[in-house]
């Protein structure tokens, strides 16, 4: 198969000091993903959930690998950051606009990136919560679909998986603020189809890296 090609660069790929996955890496890791996901779930009725906004990406190019029908459908997590790179570790999580009924489906949460895992958490607590409320029955099965998993930082162990659930994780990703392919500082770097390491100076001089800067008493980075 083919890999994506990308005829242009946006002019903020001059603020990555060192890629980490490329788009072409990438692309051959989600149609591995997309090719185990669809083996695993095939014959099953199967809902997507994105968690907004850092999957979009993601999300778009899995579920175009996937050989299964498949209902999508977008759910919001926000992290409270008391910070622009740490999260505070307070998360609210929102159904309201998601107009799929999980009822005895088999959920796959996609995610851009598992963190502390503290988002994870909560989003299985609550989505197992929302029945009878939201939903008239739990799901069959909730399985997570992360690109990027940085072990290293886990505050919260994995939640364990509904059902028939599986974790499936692109790579294990190092310690580092990453950009790109969905991710995001201050709301930019998303349209990057590489994932990255932004230039120091970049954040240096950003308004949220002063306040981290402040906030965490660092010299940045
Ligand atoms: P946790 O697992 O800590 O993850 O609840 C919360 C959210 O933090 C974001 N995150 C990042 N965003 N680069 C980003 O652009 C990163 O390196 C990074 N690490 C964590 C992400 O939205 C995740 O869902
Ligand atoms: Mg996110």
């Amino acid at each position: 198969r083919r890999s994506r090609s990308h005829q242009t660069v946006s002019p903020e790929a001059a603020d990555i000091a060192r890629v980490l996955f490329s788009a072409d890496d990438i692309y051959r890791r989600v149609c591995e993903l997309a090719r185990e996901i669809s083996a695993d779930l095939a014959g099953k009725q199967v809902v997507v959930l994105g968690v907004a906004t850092g999957a979009f990406v993601f999300l778009a190019d899995l579920v175009r690998e996937l050989s299964l029908p498949v209902q999508i459908g977008i759910i919001h997590a926000q992290s409270y950051y008391g910070s622009s790179t740490e999260s505070a570790g307070r998360v609210n999580v929102s159904f309201d606009r998601l107009k799929v009924d999980i009822s005895a489906k088999h959920v796959l949460l996609v995610e851009d990136i598992i963190d502390t895992g503290r988002t994870l958490q909560k989003l299985l607590t609550e989505m197992v919560a929302a029945s009878p409320t939201l939903f008239p029955k739990p799901p069959a099965s909730i399985s997570v679909c992360a690109l990027l998993d940085k072990q290293a930082r886990r505050v919260k162990p994995l939640p364990r998986l509904i059902g028939s659930g599986k974790l499936y994780a692109g790579y294990d990703c190092e310690d580092v603020f990453v950009v790109g392919y969905g991710l995001d500082f201050d709301e930019r770097y998303r349209s990057l189809p590489f994932i990255g390491v932004l230039k120091s100076d970049v954040f240096l001089h950003s308004a949220e890296g002063k306040q981290q800067r402040r906030a965490t008493g660092e010299g940045g980075g």
